[in-house]
């Protein structure tokens, strides 16, 4: 089996999941969703009751917890042994998570598991600080993009297709939030990380997205 490490980068709806999920699947590797430990630790915190400025209480209950993912597509992902897997797919989770996130407590905890997970390699992980902080010494580093428009109209639709209530406007308003929240956070912002290259997804379906991050897997595998 490889023992290839490919991470992606990117702000929220560039495809990322998406993307990942389907290299990892080409290349025999497994797929490393960090985002969805966030969002399984943000939805922890609601229940506790916690707000986005619980950043250390929110950490001391990602200690506590066990964060784990199922075989399957969707990959199920398991909280303390529960399957939260749509539960965790909401805006209300995103921006909590989002916003948990910033807190450097709580990166801690989760980026120590995450590079637990990477550290045998074999796998294709995605999320903020996949590229700068979890696997800086991946072997493919990628940053996927696309215009916040074209990010937006996709969240719309994947929310319309889950059967949520989903208002564009309101998902663009959101998504630039979220980006800027992302982008200027004190510990690991989102960002192009050195060595990475820019992939634009406007105009590009998922499967030339994938097509494109392949080549460049080919062409930059062992070159250094
Ligand atoms: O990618 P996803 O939308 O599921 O992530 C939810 C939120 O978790 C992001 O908006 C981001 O703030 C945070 N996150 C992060 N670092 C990661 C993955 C996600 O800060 N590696």
């Amino acid at each position: 089996l490889s023992k290839l490490v490919v991470a992606i980068d990117g702000p929220a709806g560039a495809g990322k999941s998406t993307v990942a999920k389907a290299v990892a699947q080409r290349l025999g590797l497994s797929y490393l969703d960090t985002g969805a430990m966030y969002r399984a630790l943000a939805l922890k915190a609601q229940r506790s009751g916690l707000g986005p400025d619980d950043g250390e209480a929110a950490a001391s209950l990602g200690e506590a917890s066990n964060i784990d993912f199922g075989q399957g597509d969707p990959q199920p992902v398991l909280l303390d042994g529960e399957d939260v897997t749509s539960q965790i797919r909401t805006m209300e989770i995103g921006e909590l998570a989002s916003a948990l996130s910033a807190h450097t407590p709580v990166r801690r905890v989760l980026v120590k598991r995450q590079k637990e997970l990477v550290q045998a390699g074999g796998v294709t992980l995605e999320g903020r600080d996949a590229t700068t902080v979890i696997a800086p010494d991946a072997d493919v580093k990628i940053y996927l993009t696309a215009s916040l428009e074209e990010r937006a109209r996709r969240r719309h639709k994947e929310l319309i297709v889950r059967g949520q209530q989903a208002d564009y406007e309101e998902i663009k308003r959101l998504i630039s939030e979220r980006d800027h929240r992302d982008m200027n956070r004190a510990d690991s912002p989102l960002r192009v990380a050195e060595g990475a290259c820019v992939v634009e997804t406007d105009g590009l379906s998922a499967d030339e997205a994938v097509t494109r991050i392949l080549e460049l897997c080919e062409s930059l595998k062992g070159s250094g």
